[in-house]
């Protein structure tokens, strides 16, 4: 394991060069014997990102998620259109830099075009429908066939609200709620070996969590081949329900299915919109910006929280198979504009790529601090 002094970290950190951070252990190494860690990157890789940029994103990270190229919109626009540049050079990208991929996602509400389920000027039948869903799994999934660790088979089908089960999405009210099963079904005879995963947000606490029990519970005993289950984990500072994560986790090995930490994220700023439903907006408040002895405090409180959490994690790493943060750094977020725009904070490192007390906390984590006197 390896050990950085806090203390001393932070008076460095100013003048830590990226150059000087591609050559220390990073995230990966730290946590290589309990899961992999990963990142979301967007746009076409490698080009998208500056050298500096990718230096810090190989040394940090293991594994990687797409974080649009490989959704239905832009892989699938139209019915008889396929693009898969950009899905196709992030493959690559993690092949050349020996990181996992982890496919996401084949069945989702949002970032999907309308034709799937219209039929001319009329709506697509179960059935029309049923025979676009498989089209569309078999092709993208059998074209990476043996070069992704696991696919988000389904996405956020879960309801917010107390009073719905399953949300009502365009999937459900086409082909029905065995859309799910069907989803897992033929993503499984695409590619036998790759693992399945149902993915969401907040399915770690109150409702949500008894209906994702639910969901999963009836996937896994109808002989549905899930094996895993993504909790986003995109959560607000001093709001990280860690114990209602533990009891997640716990409860999910009890089904049999793995857990990854899909979507990591650490928002610092208030809003009133909890979640991560993209189709919530939020009026822009500018006076929301932080700095100086404000951003600082905020950033060691950020640093605490993550820590803890990657204690969590520690403790339970007998079931969690990766955490993926959703972003290389904050100004990558995709909370700069969602769900108003402005100047988040809420990853590892900062717009420049250097490490952020968060990041040194999280490299800590798993370090007893130094005796008094030592
Ligand atoms: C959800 C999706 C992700 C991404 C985020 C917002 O969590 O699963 O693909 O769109 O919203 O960036």
């Amino acid at each position: 394991m390896a050990r950085w002094n806090l203390a001393a970290a932070s008076v460095v950190l100013g003048a830590l060069t990226t150059a000087a951070l591609a050559q220390t252990t990073g995230l990966k190494d730290v946590y290589r014997d309990d899961f992999q860690i990963g990142v979301a990157l967007g746009g076409k890789l490698p080009d998208s990102y500056s050298r500096a940029e990718i230096q810090m994103i190989v040394n940090q990270f293991n594994a990687v998620t797409p974080e649009n190229c490989m959704k239905p919109q832009s892989v699938h626009p139209q019915e008889n259109v396929w693009t898969f540049d950009e899905a196709d050079a992030l493959v690559q990208f993690a092949r050349d830099h020996h990181m996992a991929v982890y496919g996401h996602a084949l069945v989702w509400h949002n970032q999907t075009p309308t034709w799937f389920f219209e039929d001319g000027a009329m709506p697509a039948s179960r059935e029309l429908a049923l025979q676009r869903l498989k089209e569309h799994i078999q092709t993208v999934v059998g074209r990476y066939k043996g070069q992704i660790r696991s696919w988000d088979v389904v996405n956020e089908a879960i309801s917010d609200g107390p009073a719905e089960y399953l949300r009502k999405t365009k999937w459900l009210t086409t082909i029905g709620p065995d859309y799910i099963d069907q989803a897992f079904r033929m993503a499984h005879e695409a590619d036998p070996d790759v693992e399945l995963q149902y993915n969401d947000y907040n399915i770690e606490n109150g409702v949500k969590h008894q209906h994702a029990m639910k969901l999963l519970r009836g996937l896994k005993e109808r002989g549905i081949p899930i094996t895993s289950v993504g909790i986003q984990g995109h959560w607000l500072l001093d709001r990280i329900p860690y114990s209602d994560i533990e009891t997640a986790i716990d409860d999910f090995q009890q089904l049999g299915l793995k857990v990854s930490f899909t979507e990591v994220d650490l928002d610092v700023l208030p809003r009133h919109t909890n979640g991560a439903d993209v189709g919530s907006k939020e009026m822009p408040n500018a006076s929301l910006a932080l700095s100086g002895t404000a951003l600082d405090d905020v950033l060691k409180r950020q640093a605490d929280q993550y820590a803890r959490l990657f204690r969590l994690f520690d403790q339970r790493k007998a079931v969690i198979e990766r955490v993926t943060f959703w972003g290389a750094d904050d100004g990558r977020s995709w909370l700069n504009t969602w769900p108003s725009h402005r100047e988040n904070h809420a990853l590892l490192f900062d717009r420049q790529f250097q490490p952020k007390p968060a990041f040194f906390a999280v490299i800590n984590a798993l370090t007893p601090p130094p005796a008094p006197g030592q």
